[in-house]
């Protein structure tokens, strides 16, 4: 039996008060037809945290953070912990998108501590891997992937709740994706990896991809064998697209 499905949009750097418009559409077309089949997940800038996370109240749409510190609290400025985001109603956190790593010199380890953080605080983290293009032309997409699931995963994946996301850099906001089968490659060897470390946490556990999937794409993308939903940056922020991403699965 495959995992539930999550579709997730990270929304970056992007949305002000104005775009509580955005998400309350999101929250409308969130339907019963469509919440039987798929779970949503709106990941805001911390700025709107909050007030997504109120407007969500009583609906099935989720609220999540697109980053947290590995520390509890703290002299950290500009920084958010885990439990600041549970505490304003958020239930997901991404850790170790592509953008931080890249921005913020984040390391596997690093990584590995905010996921452990986000445990600790009662949140899921979504823990984000993907290869360059340089990576991928050179061959070795699937090393890098499985290092990267190496050092990252934190060891309590194998009972509490971790989301893994597969985002390859080069299909990040650029338009482009992955063969189908390039993708059942990287998720058949990204699951047979959680399998040998996690056992059965990691049969179940959810599989994302990401990168430039649209609602012209999304049906042939998550129809690939062990892809358990989608982390959607651009197509998020339009409410219509967004929900007709999340429509494939109907
Ligand atoms: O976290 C989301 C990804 O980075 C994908 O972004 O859908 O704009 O390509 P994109």
């Amino acid at each position: 039996e495959r995992p539930r499905p999550l579709v997730a949009g990270n929304w970056k750097m992007n949305g002000t008060r104005a775009a509580t418009k955005t998400f309350a559409a999101i929250l409308e077309g969130c339907d019963a037809a469509l919440r039987s089949k798929v779970d949503l997940l709106v990941c805001a800038p911390a700025t709107l945290t909050y007030v997504f996370a109120v407007a969500a109240v009583g609906t099935p749409v989720k609220v999540g953070g697109q980053d947290c510190h590995a520390a509890t609290h703290g002299a950290h400025t500009g920084d958010i912990s885990a439990a600041m985001l549970a505490d304003v109603g958020a239930s997901y956190v991404i850790v170790g998108h592509s953008e931080r790593r890249t921005d913020h010199r984040e390391t596997d380890e690093m990584v590995k501590a905010k996921a452990r953080a986000a445990i600790t605080a009662g949140l899921t983290p979504i823990v984000c891997v993907g290869e360059t293009r340089e990576e991928r032309d050179a061959g070795r997409a699937l090393a890098v992937v499985g290092a990267q699931l190496a050092g990252s995963m934190p060891e309590e994946a194998a009972r509490e709740p971790v989301v893994v996301a597969y985002e390859p850099v080069w299909a990040i906001g650029t338009g482009l994706t992955p063969t189908v089968a390039d993708v059942a490659e990287m998720h058949g060897f990204i699951r047979q990896s959680l399998v040998d470390r996690f056992g059965a946490a990691g049969r179940n556990m959810r599989l994302l991809y990401g990168g430039s999937v649209k609602p012209g794409n999304a049906r042939e993308l998550l129809g690939v064998a062990e892809v358990d939903g989608a982390l959607v940056g651009g197509a998020s922020l339009v409410a219509e697209d967004f929900l007709a991403i999340a429509r494939a699965y109907m």
